[in-house]
């Protein structure tokens, strides 16, 4: 895990462009994963300036959301799908057909997961995974308790990540109790993970994720096992790790 720190969201979310861009570069028709939440914006504003993409067409590219919550109704503005589309595929120029996410409206939502999961095999995987993470170390929406060798699935939300959800809801009680997400074992097969992460709320997640044991108890952490995770990191996100000094010096070596 290479982590490296910056001081304003603009300079995180293009390192982040840079390092995403190259992955693409290495496969044709690569695919991309994409992730929800404020913490990537920085990444898509970066693509959407052009940084970290030259010779990739971002209209040719394939993209595979993280998650969606399940019976939100169609035209739901916090229905995952209809937040990329907004967020993501309109304003970095990805095709709509390109854009997979969870149907998280199927009659049958296993079924809906286990097509999802063969979805992403049959694109021969994702080349390039954006994560950000929950404060309780979920990724994706794999609550604590989540096998690490999960795979796409249907989950039952935490009353914190509901909570910490709420704020784009009328309240608690709209924000639904189940998602679909991808497993952590899917998220795993990626072959680039970058992890963006920002502010206080977030360095004991940090800090579990780089430095604590690898547990299902923050999820996050099995990314200690991934041979390309790279996690950029604002001062308050970095401020509990106790390698801080070490994470500096190899950045500076990888410059
Ligand atoms: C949601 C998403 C996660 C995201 C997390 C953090 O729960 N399912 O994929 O990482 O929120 O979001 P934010 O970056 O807004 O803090």
């Amino acid at each position: 895990m290479r982590i490296f720190v910056r001081d304003t969201h603009r300079s995180s979310g293009e390192l982040a462009a840079r390092k995403l861009g190259a992955a693409l570069r290495r496969r044709p028709n690569p695919t991309l994963g994409v992730a929800t939440g404020g913490s990537p914006l920085g990444i898509y504003g970066a693509f959407a300036s052009g940084v970290g993409i030259d010779g990739i067409d971002l209209s040719e590219i394939r993209a595979f959301a993280l998650d969606e919550y399940v019976d939100l109704a169609a035209d739901h503005p916090e229905r995952y799908a209809n937040v990329i589309d907004r967020e993501i595929t309109t304003r970095i120029g990805l095709s709509p057909m390109n854009v997979l996410v969870p149907d998280g409206m199927a009659a049958d939502l296993a079924v809906a997961a286990a097509t999802y999961e063969k979805a992403i095999e049959d694109a021969g995987g994702i080349d390039a995974q954006i994560l950000g993470i929950g404060r309780n170390g979920h990724i994706g929406f794999n609550e604590p308790g989540s096998s690490l060798g999960s795979r796409t699935r249907v989950v039952a939300l935490t009353d914190a990540t509901r909570t910490a959800n709420a704020r784009f809801f009328d309240g608690i009680q709209y924000v639904p109790t189940r998602a679909i997400t991808q497993g952590v074992g899917t998220i795993m097969r990626a072959q680039t993970i970058v992890l963006v992460a920002h502010g206080e709320e977030k360095a004991e997640a940090v800090r579990q994720v780089a430095e604590g044991a690898v547990s299902s108890r923050w999820p996050g952490s099995v990314l200690q096992m991934h041979p390309d995770v790279t996690m950029i990191l604002d001062e308050s996100a970095a401020s509990r790790l106790d390698l801080l000094d070490q994470y500096q010096a190899e950045a500076r070596l990888l410059g």
